[in-house]
């Protein structure tokens, strides 16, 4: 019921059904149209919608005042009836309005999708940005997605745990937020990246499934799909394996989408190498093909330099794209592919006969050129892209112009989820210490069939972590953990972490390892992620109620700002000039 003692209906709520009724709403005045010498149109607007309210045109109303106005609900003249409206077949008459508060003309209109507002003028005004049908339906449709996630959890018996907003500092691998100690000037504690450490505990004491809607912080640069402060879905199970906690987390998705009105479909698997090898990349966007073809074999004889002895030579076919590239546009692919680390890129554009152009077409044989035709399937006006390289290198490039030149804005649909399973324990060396770094974090259970190589051959390693990914962006990652201390201490080792640095950063967390932890596995996916696809926003800015602008920075409250000498003095801290 959404009647109150200031109200007996909602301003969406009337229909024909109502008519003859005396009706109270209460809302914001959204327009007013003078009608005839002695009467206005006011609409009046809640979250729920509008209804029109005939009023004697001498009452003082403009834009957003706030108004309580009794009526009889009335069927509009047939020529004044709003398709359009849900509330457009009826009408407010002999109106009593009462003004409960005035308002500053608004910075811009409420009524209309302000999509050329100045950000930083929605989010100083938040308040007012929120009013709008937009931010209304996002924030209620991440309301529901929450709603839908918990009752998701509970059903498969997990429980809601919280974890500490002030802790030590963890090795996730963002920058974190510290928070300086009063009690003990000079020590800081940090602010959660995520609650890793602490639902591993909760396994080891015996809570089995744990879930929380958990508040992460990261100081990482903000783009469309970061912000400062996010929430995770974060769960952890013990006595699992790797399926069992898809299983578990796939279900919340579907019941998130499902709140949301999406039905999901099949949410496929596919290894990381095989991400990599035909999207090149570990968050493919499946809603499009211009898969990555093999073509080392094609050119295994040739004499084309650039293509002669690489190790792996890939291509795409942009279909139709011929035209739309000029040289200008061909050399931008090049340099995306430059920057990827590829030595270059070949293009060549199909033309009306079939004939392949190119500049380096000259140095390929007939059969090289019929070859490549095919397996690319070439018909006239493509646009087929090359590289030979590494094989790592070959395919990131392409997979980056695969997504540049095909992927769809991230929330249309079809929605196409996927897991991407077996990431490579270790990604690359660290550039100080020489030893390889860890893929995921360095809790990570590995491959079992791969453990004996962990010295000989880290970066063949796979890991038991996955990733959930869905249009392209990277929803939530997450791991079967080691529960083994014997194993826990070898991959320090490999990482170059000393039994002394091990007690001292990890001590509190792997101690109680040694008192009896389960196997055990979990994830987290960013909620504001998710609810943003659902919700068909481009930015998670949109379906968080107060957010950061880019530069890091809350227009509407000016937070950071400085703070107080008497604080710092409390505090021990002393602000300096920074040195970069
Ligand atoms: P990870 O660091 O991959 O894993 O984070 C999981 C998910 O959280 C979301 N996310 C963010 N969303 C918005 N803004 C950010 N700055 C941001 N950073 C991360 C993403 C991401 O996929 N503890 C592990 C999980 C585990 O192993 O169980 C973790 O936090 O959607
Ligand atoms: P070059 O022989 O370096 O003048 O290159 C001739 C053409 O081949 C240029 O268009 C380069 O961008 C391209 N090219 C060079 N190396 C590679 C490579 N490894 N893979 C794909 N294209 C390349």
């Amino acid at each position: 019921m959404t009647s109150t003692a200031m109200r007996t209906h909602q301003c969406g709520e009337l229909r024909v059904d109502q008519i003859g009724q005396t009706v109270t709403l209460a809302g914001w005045v959204a327009t007013r149209r003078e009608h005839g010498s002695s009467l206005a149109f006011v609409d009046v607007r809640d979250h729920t919608g509008v209804t029109q309210c005939v009023v004697d045109n001498t009452v003082d109303v403009r834009a957003e005042y706030v108004v309580r106005v009794t009526g009889t609900v009335a069927a509009r003249p047939a020529e004044n009836v709003n398709d359009k409206l849900p509330t457009g077949g009826v009408e407010i008459q002999d109106c009593v309005v009462e003004v409960l508060n005035v308002a500053e003309a608004p910075p811009f209109p409420i009524s209309e999708r302000t999509d050329t507002v100045a950000e930083g003028t929605r989010l100083q005004y938040r308040f007012l940005d929120i009013r709008r049908e937009r931010m209304q339906r996002n924030l209620r449709v991440r309301a529901a997605v929450n709603s839908a996630i918990r009752t998701a959890m509970e059903d498969q018996g997990f429980v809601e745990v919280e974890t500490p907003m002030l802790v030590p500092s963890t090795p996730e691998g963002a920058r974190e937020f510290i928070v300086p100690s009063r009690q003990q000037p000079g020590s800081f504690y940090a602010l959660p990246q995520s609650p890793q450490l602490f639902k591993q505990l909760l396994m080891v004491a015996g809570i089995d499934r744990y879930y929380q809607l958990a508040r992460c912080l990261r100081d990482e640069d903000l783009r469309a799909d970061r912000q400062y402060e996010f929430m995770q879905l974060d769960a952890e199970m013990s006595f699992v394996d790797q399926d069992d906690v898809h299983t578990a987390i796939g279900n919340a998705v579907i019941a998130a989408a499902r709140a949301a009105g999406h039905e999901t479909g099949e949410i496929v698997k596919i290894t990381w190498h095989e991400a990599m090898d035909k999207y090149g990349i570990d968050k493919p966007d499946l809603r499009f093909g211009m898969e990555l073809t093999e073509l080392t074999d094609v050119f295994s004889a040739t004499e084309f330099k650039a293509f002669a002895g690489a190790s792996c030579i890939k291509g795409i076919n942009a279909t139709g794209k011929a035209e739309e590239f000029g040289r200008n546009k061909l050399d931008g692919l090049t340099d995306t592919a430059k920057r990827l680390g590829a030595k270059g890129l070949v293009w060549m554009k199909v033309a009306a006969d079939g004939t392949l152009e190119s500049p380096v077409a000259k140095f390929l044989t007939e059969s090289e050129l019929a070859a490549l035709a095919e397996r690319l399937a070439a018909s006239p006006g493509d646009l087929l892209l090359i590289v030979a390289d590494e094989w790592i290198t070959t395919c990131e490039a392409l997979g980056q112009l695969r997504n540049d030149l095909g992927r769809p804005p991230v929330f249309e649909g079809p929605y196409r989820y996927l897991w991407v399973v077996d990431f490579p324990m270790f990604v690359g060396v660290d550039d100080v210490t020489g030893r390889p770094k860890p893929g995921h974090h360095p809790f990570t259970q590995p491959h079992p069939d791969d453990v004996d190589r962990l010295e000989t051959d880290p970066m063949s390693v796979r890991s038991q972590a996955y990733d959930l990914v869905l249009n392209g962006w990277e929803l939530g990652s997450g791991s079967i953990r080691i529960h083994q201390p014997e194993l826990q201490a070898r991959i320090f080792e490999l990482l170059g972490i000393s039994a002394e640095e091990q007690q001292r950063k990890f001590g509190f967390f792997l101690n109680p390892f040694r008192y009896g932890a389960p196997p055990h596995g979990g994830f987290a996916f960013g909620i504001d992620r998710l609810v943003a696809i659902l919700a068909g926003e481009e930015n998670i800015r949109e379906v968080i109620a107060f957010p950061k602008t880019q530069s890091g920075a809350d227009p509407m409250t000016n937070a950071p700002t400085p703070v107080a000498d008497k604080q710092l003095n409390e505090l021990g801290i002393r602000v300096l000039p920074r040195v970069d």
